[in-house]
């Protein structure tokens, strides 16, 4: 059986690691691996697949940035010839970037079949590109991967046939679980100079958080108060470096001494810094459920998720981004408010095994 995989942006590489391991155990499968290059830069892409030992792609589409419909354009024209020469069983694609619905779209449109990893998540909030990204690719997968129960729901609502819905667990956890021991030999905490466990890790890189100046001087004002406790560490996503360097919250943040920018790092010394931090905030998503596994208090500074599951049982808080809510919660979960999570059901890092048993046992 020939599968065809496609990376484009960070949080994909995390996604692929354990998909491509499982299908090196299974001799009737013949695995490609393509990367669209929409993340591009070493550190946003080439240390994730030494450190997550990724096989490297067996092409690159290189299509870099751009606005969506150029980046969505430029990924469908450069992906469709490359399916062609290989013309495999089925596309698999993972998670809700640009990538996702791009080639999920050339697949399906030359009658090839289309696994969705990470199936069903929705936010509610159409303004959000992941959300169109999610509800685009669900429509029209074959085979749909969910990681929590609300995905489930949200496509049997969709009218998606229970037929193609499978209920496998978390690849990204999979990553966590099989890299967690090497990540603490990472000498991340000596390099930034972090004592013991009293610091705080911030990420920002959502277009409505990051490109709105009130937005991210709101953030800001909770960072400030926060800042007076303890260092916070805050690996700099480029689209948000180019916001601070165009504007005047750039100086504002380089003023606040215990805020601590860095580049963006690799995959083990971030997991290393997360799992030693007293609290994360972030609007990403991946690291709602990361936070969940490592029972690390999470406050996710958005309005919604489309993880709902890790504010039900896990260790996150949708707080979104006014600045007396974002201090409310951190002093609620720095002074006992927080209570310790529990797993979601099949986050135990055999989730790329039952994707790779449906496969087989489907085609
Ligand atoms: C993309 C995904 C988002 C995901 C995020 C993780 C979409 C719609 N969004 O957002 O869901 O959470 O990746 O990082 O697919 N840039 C670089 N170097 C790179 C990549 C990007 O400098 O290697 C800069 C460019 O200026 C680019 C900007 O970042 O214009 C945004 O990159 P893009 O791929 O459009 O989206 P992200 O914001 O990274």
């Amino acid at each position: 059986m020939k599968i065809l995989n496609v990376v484009g942006a960070r949080p994909n590489f995390m996604k692929i690691a354990p998909l491509m391991n499982e299908y090196g155990r299974r001799e009737k499968i013949h695995s490609i691996l393509v990367h669209t290059g929409q993340h591009y830069d070493d550190k946003m892409s080439d240390l994730f697949f030494n450190e997550l030992e990724i096989p490297k792609p067996h092409v690159n589409l290189e299509v870099g940035s751009g606005s969506h419909a150029v980046q969505t354009g430029e990924i469908m024209q450069r992906f469709e010839p490359v399916l062609t020469g290989y013309w495999p069983d089925v596309v698999v694609v993972v998670g809700d970037v640009n990538s996702t619905i791009a080639c999920g779209l050339v697949a399906v449109k030359l009658g090839i079949k289309l696994a969705h990893v990470e199936a069903g998540l929705r936010s509610g909030d159409r303004a959000m590109p992941e959300e169109i990204n999610r509800i685009l690719t669900d429509s029209i997968s074959d085979y749909l991967f969910c990681t929590e129960q609300s995905g489930l729901n949200n496509l049997l609502l969709e009218g998606v046939s229970e037929k193609k819905i499978f209920f496998v667990g978390n690849v990204m956890i999979d990553t966590l679980l099989n890299n967690k021991i090497k990540a603490e030999r990472s000498d991340v905490l000596n390099r930034l100079q972090l004592n013991g466990n009293d610091f705080a890790v911030l990420t920002l890189h959502r277009p409505s958080n990051v490109d709105d100046p009130n937005v991210l001087g709101g953030i800001l004002d909770a960072l400030e108060v926060i800042a007076k406790d303890m260092p916070i560490v805050f690996p700099v996503h480029p689209r948000t470096r180019k916001m601070f360097d165009s504007g005047s919250l750039g100086d504002r943040m380089g003023k606040m001494l215990n805020l601590r920018p860095t580049e963006p790092l690799g995959y083990l010394d971030f997991l290393k810094l997360m799992s030693h931090a007293r609290i994360v905030l972030t609007d990403s998503g991946g690291m709602q459920e990361e936070t969940t596994i490592l029972k690390v208090p999470c406050l996710t500074l958005r309005e919604n998720t489309e993880r709902p599951i890790t504010a039900e049982i896990g260790s996150n808080r949708i707080v979104g981004t006014n600045p007396a809510r974002i201090i409310e919660a951190y002093r609620h979960a720095m002074n006992g408010g927080w209570r310790e999570p529990g797993t979601p059901p099949l986050w135990d890092g055999h989730a790329a095994r039952r994707i790779v048993d449906i496969l087989l046992d489907k085609l």
